[in-house]
C-alpha cells in the first residue's frame, strides 16, 4: 500500500498519510505491546537499555501521531509484573524511562491536550517513578484529547485476581450476592473500568502472544503483528495497522 510522506497539515511535524485510511473510522482504543527493544540493540552491538531509550523516542512519535489523527485511547505496555525478573540495571533503567519521558515531553503532552493515566500496581514502583507519573496525571487530568494510558507494573492475571477479591469482599459483607456478579460488574473492578475496550492490539518484533496483557479487555479486539522491532516502528507502520484494522470485519460472535 503506498504511503505518502510528508503530509503537510502540520508543518512542524510532517505526518504520513496512508492512502485508503479513513481518518473518520479509526479504532477508538489502540493497545500496543512494544517489543523488540533488546534485539534491536543487540543487532547494533549496543546494550539492551539503548533499545529501551530508542523505544522511548518512538513512544513520543506514536503518541504525537495518534493524538494528531484523533485516536481516543492509546494503552502502552511499558512494564509488566514479570519484568522485575530482568537484570537490576535494566529494571532501574526502565523505571527511569517514564521520568525521562515526562521531563522532556510533558509540556508537549499538555499542549496536545493529552491526558496521562496508568494501569497496574502503581504503589510498588520506585518513588521517583511514582512522583513523575503522578505529576503528569495531575497536570493533564482536565485534558480531553488522547488518553495516554501507560501499563506500568501491569499484569492481567493479577488485575483479575484483585477484581475477584474485591467482589468476594462485597459478597462477604452482604453488599452483593453471587447473582449480582455479571460481566459488567467484573469489568467495573478492573483498572480499565472507565475506559472503552481496545479495538486493536498491535505487537511488534514478530512475537505473537499476549504476555499477560489485557486478557479480559482484548476479548473482541483485532490483533495486528509485525516483524518490525519497536525502535524501528514509525507512523507509517502505525497507520498500516489502522488501515488493516479498517479492512477487517468485526462480528463479535455474530454472522
Ligand atoms: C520489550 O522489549 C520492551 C519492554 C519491556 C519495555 C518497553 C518500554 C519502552 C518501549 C519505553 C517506554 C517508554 C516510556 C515513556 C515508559 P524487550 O526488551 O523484551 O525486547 P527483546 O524481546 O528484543 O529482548
Amino acid at each position: 500500500m503506498p504511503i505518502k510522506f510528508p503530509f503537510t497539515k502540520n508543518k512542524k511535524q510532517p505526518v504520513p498519510q496512508t492512502v485508503g485510511l479513513d481518518y473518520n473510522q479509526l479504532p477508538e482504543h489502540v493497545a500496543i505491546i512494544m517489543d523488540g527493544n533488546g534485539r534491536w540493540a543487540k543487532n547494533r552491538g549496543m546494550p539492551r537499555i539503548a533499545g529501551h531509550k530508542e523505544g522511548m523516542n518512538v513512544v513520543k512519535k506514536i503518541v504525537s501521531h495518534a493524538s494528531g489523527i484523533g485516536v481516543k485511547v492509546l494503552t502502552l505496555y511499558a512494564f509488566s509484573t514479570e519484568n522485575w525478573k530482568r537484570p537490576k540495571n535494566e529494571v532501574e533503567f526502565l523505571m527511569k524511562l517514564p521520568v525521562d519521558f515526562l521531563n522532556t515531553y510533558l509540556p508537549e503532552l499538555i499542549e496536545k491536550n493529552v491526558q496521562v493515566r496508568t494501569i497496574g500496581d502503581f504503589d510498588v514502583l520506585p518513588p521517583h517513578t511514582q512522583k513523575a507519573v503522578d505529576e503528569a496525571i495531575e497536570r493533564t487530568k482536565h485534558n480531553d484529547g488522547l488518553i495516554l494510558n501507560f501499563a506500568l507494573n501491569y499484569g492481567s492475571r493479577f488485575e483479575m485476581v484483585n477484581a475477584v477479591k474485591q467482589i468476594a469482599a462485597k459478597v462477604e459483607d452482604g453488599e452483593l450476592t453471587s447473582c449480582d456478579i455479571t460481566e459488567d460488574l467484573f469489568s467495573s473492578q478492573l483498572y480499565t473500568s472507565d475506559l472503552i475496550e481496545p479495538d486493536l492490539l498491535i505487537r511488534t518484533s514478530g512475537e505473537q502472544r499476549l504476555s499477560n496483557f489485557l486478557l479480559w479487555q482484548l476479548a473482541y479486539a483485532e490483533f495486528w503483528f509485525t516483524e518490525v522491532y519497536w525502535p524501528d516502528f514509525d507512523e507509517s507502520h502505525f497507520e498500516k495497522a489502522l488501515y488493516d484494522y479498517q479492512n477487517r470485519k468485526r462480528r463479535y460472535g455474530g454472522v
